[in-house]
Order: structure tokens, then sequence, then C-alpha cells
């Protein structure tokens, strides 16, 4: 069994479900990294040393100091998850300069300065990964990278902020204040460390410019994307949709038009009650992407949180690793084990969904 060091920077919501993440199924994901490899978080940047965590990390591992993070020898992949677009900056630069594979949930980052930093990746031929950046535990970038990788992406749409969905539902059907909603979405981990970045739009904006980029691979200024967020939501507003019969959604929509330029916008919009869309509730995030050849399909599941999140960031890391150990090997293997049993048939019981 060998060893892969991570550069964990961050140790807030996400960073502490990734250690979790990882203690709780170390031995799977050995197994699924191609060959036991086992995956060590070997240094964590934090600002505050003092500070009470809900995960222990070793003292002598934690730092205040992005460059012994990036720069230790113990370190074979940096994880970005400190937000903001400066530090990140600098530390996704220096990890991408030294060879060292980058994972990030940075969508702020990746959206501002993005266009940079994927010329670096390129120059110093070290990956980016950033599966977590958008919609939380939904694979919907590896779904448009791969997965779509063979149609003319028509349009993507949907519902990409889990916090202003949240708060959305909660006004609705709680009848709770704006400012009540949005302290709950904090206190569940939702919300951005600047939760302005939710309610104005500008969250959901960086996700779309992400997606478009992948479907269209042109840069996009973000001064140029239509963003509107829910904090011109009024109650009233609320009121008037619920006795028209539609919900009140922050939707994110991305639609090439028949001359080939991308309409991108993010604006609260009315839902019919009947459509799919009105059916994603609090936290949740789905997305319908339409291809040439694949058509619609949706994608739905938790956009925001600990564990979701950790999910899509433990992905990538695996990614990254397997990229590691075994460079030219293939995605597409099938992990067996001598163990295991289907639950016989008479013990199943009928079902109702
Ligand atoms: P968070 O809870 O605020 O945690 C941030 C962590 O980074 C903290 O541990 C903080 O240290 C550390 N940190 C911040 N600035 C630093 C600096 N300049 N130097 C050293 N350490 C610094 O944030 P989060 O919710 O985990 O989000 C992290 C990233 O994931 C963001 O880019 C966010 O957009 C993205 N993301 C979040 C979610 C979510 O549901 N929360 C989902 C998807 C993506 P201290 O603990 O010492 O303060
Ligand atoms: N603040 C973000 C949201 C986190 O609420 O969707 C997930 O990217």
């Amino acid at each position: 069994c060998s060893t892969l060091g991570i550069g964990l920077a961050g140790l807030g919501t996400v960073g502490s479900g990734v250690v979790l993440a990882l203690q709780r199924n170390s031995e799977l994901i050995s197994d699924r990294t191609g060959g036991s490899v086992r995956l060590d978080v070997a240094r964590v940047l934090v600002r505050d040393l003092g500070k009470s965590r809900p995960v222990a990390v070793p003292a002598d591992r934690l730092t205040t100091e992005w460059k012994e993070l990036v720069d230790d020898p113990a370190v074979d992949i940096v994880v970005e998850l400190i937000g903001g677009t400066d530090a990140a900056f600098d530390i996704v630069a220096a990890a991408l300069r030294a060879r060292k594979p980058v994972v990030t949930g940075n969508k702020a980052l990746l959206a501002e300065r993005g266009t940079e930093l994927f010329k670096l990746s390129r120059e110093f031929d070290t990956p980016i990964h950033f599966e977590a950046a958008v919609a939380g535990g939904i694979p919907i970038i590896k779904t448009v990278q791969e997965s779509f990788v063979g149609n003319r992406i028509q349009s993507m749409s949907g519902i990409i902020n889990g916090t202003s969905n949240y708060i959305l539902e909660r006004m609705t059907t709680a009848g709770l204040e704006f400012s009540e909603a949005l302290s709950e979405a904090q206190q569940l981990g939702y919300a951005e460390a600047d939760p302005a970045l939710d309610v104005n739009g500008w969250d959901a904006a960086h996700k779309a410019i992400l997606l478009a980029t992948l479907a269209y691979g042109f840069p996009i200024d973000p001064a140029e994307v239509h963003v509107a967020g829910i904090e011109q939501v009024r109650p009233i507003d609320i009121e008037f949709a619920t006795r028209l019969g539609y919900v009140v959604k922050l939707l994110a929509v991305i639609r090439e038009h028949p001359g080939g330029e991308v309409e991108l916008r993010v604006q609260p919009s009315f839902i019919a009650k009947s459509h799919i869309l009105a059916s994603v509730h609090g936290v949740f995030n789905a997305v319908a992407v339409h291809g040439d050849a694949a058509g619609e399909s949706l994608f739905y599941g938790r956009g925001a949180g600990q564990d979701p999140t950790a999910s899509s960031v433990v992905a990538d890391l695996v990614e990254a690793a397997r990229s590691l150990r075994q460079p030219n090997g293939h995605r597409g293997f099938l992990p067996y084990r001598d163990s295991g049993r289907l639950l016989p048939v008479e013990e199943t019981t009928t079902a109702y969904y």
C-alpha cells in the first residue's frame, strides 16, 4: 500500500467534510484508487490555529502559511477549500507550478480568474479538478466534460444555488423573514462565507459561467452576464406567485442561439407549480442539460452542505490520485472483492415509491 499526501487548504465546512469522508470510507477509497493507495492528509492550512474543530488533525500538521503547505514534500495533491479569489489564487497557481494536481470547490476563483489558472494548468501539464464547484454533490462537471462530450450542448438550465432555494422555500412555506431563512442556511453550512454572493445571484452566476465555459469553450467576462439575485424578491412577489399557481426560484439559464451566441443569465423566475423544477426543494439543485444527441437529461441532488460537497471533492481526489499512480491506466476498470451477497428473494419486501 503506497501513500499519497494531501495538502488541504481550508478546514471549514467542506474541508472538515473531506477529512471525515476520507476517514469514514478509507478502505473503500484506497481500493478504488486503483491498487491500495492511501490518501493521507499530510498538511492543513487554516487561518486560526486556536479554533476548536469538529475533526481532529495533529497539531504539527496545521499551518497558517500556505507556502509551507504547497512546498511540503509530503504533499502530492493540493485541495483548495479556503474560498475567495486572492490567497486561493496564489495557492492554486503555486501548486500548478510545482506540478501538484489541484482539487478545488471554488467557483468564484475559477469564474473570475480561471483563464489564468487553466493557462498555467496547460503550461505545467497539471490538472485542476473542480467537481465540487458546481451543484454540490451532483456530478455535473464530469457530465458536461465527459458524458456529453459527443453532444453539441444546446442549453443548460436550472437551480444551482442551494442557499437561495432554501431561503425562498422557507419564506414560502414557513413564512420566515428573509434574514431568518438566511441565518438557517448559514447554520446548516449551505451559505458562502460571504452570503451576499448567494443572495445577489453571483454564486449561481459563477457556476453558470463555469458550465458555459465547459460547454462552449470560450472565456466569459463576468461583467457581461445578466445577474439578479433573490435579495430583490419580496413577500408580495411570493404571495402573487402562489395565487397564480407559480413558485419563485432562482434560475440560471445557458442557451445557445441559432447564430452561435450564448445567452447566460441568472434571475428569480416564476415557475409553474406543475413544472419539474418547482419540486426542487430546500438545498436541492437540479440542472437540465440538453444535448443535440442525448436530448434532455435532468440532474438532481443536494447542491450544498458538508457531505455532498465533500463527496465531489473526494471523487476528484481519487481521480487525481489514480492519474498520479497509473498515468496510463484507463478509468473504466471494475474493482472486485471476494465477499458480498445478494439479499435472498424471500427476505426482500415489496417497496412502494
Ligand atoms: P468555510 O467554512 O468558511 O471554511 C473556510 C476555511 O478556510 C476555514 O477553515 C478557514 O480557516 C480557512 N481560510 C479562509 N481564508 C484563509 C486564509 N486566507 N488563509 C488560511 N486559511 C483560510 O468555507 P466552506 O463553506 O468550507 O467553503 C470552502 C470553499 O468551498 C469555498 O470556495 C466555497 O465556495 C466552496 N463550496 C462550499 C460549499 C458549501 O456548501 N459550503 C459547497 C460547494 C463549494 P479558519 O477555520 O481558521 O477560519
Ligand atoms: N453557497 C453555495 C450554495 C454552496 O448555496 O449553493 C454550494 O456551491
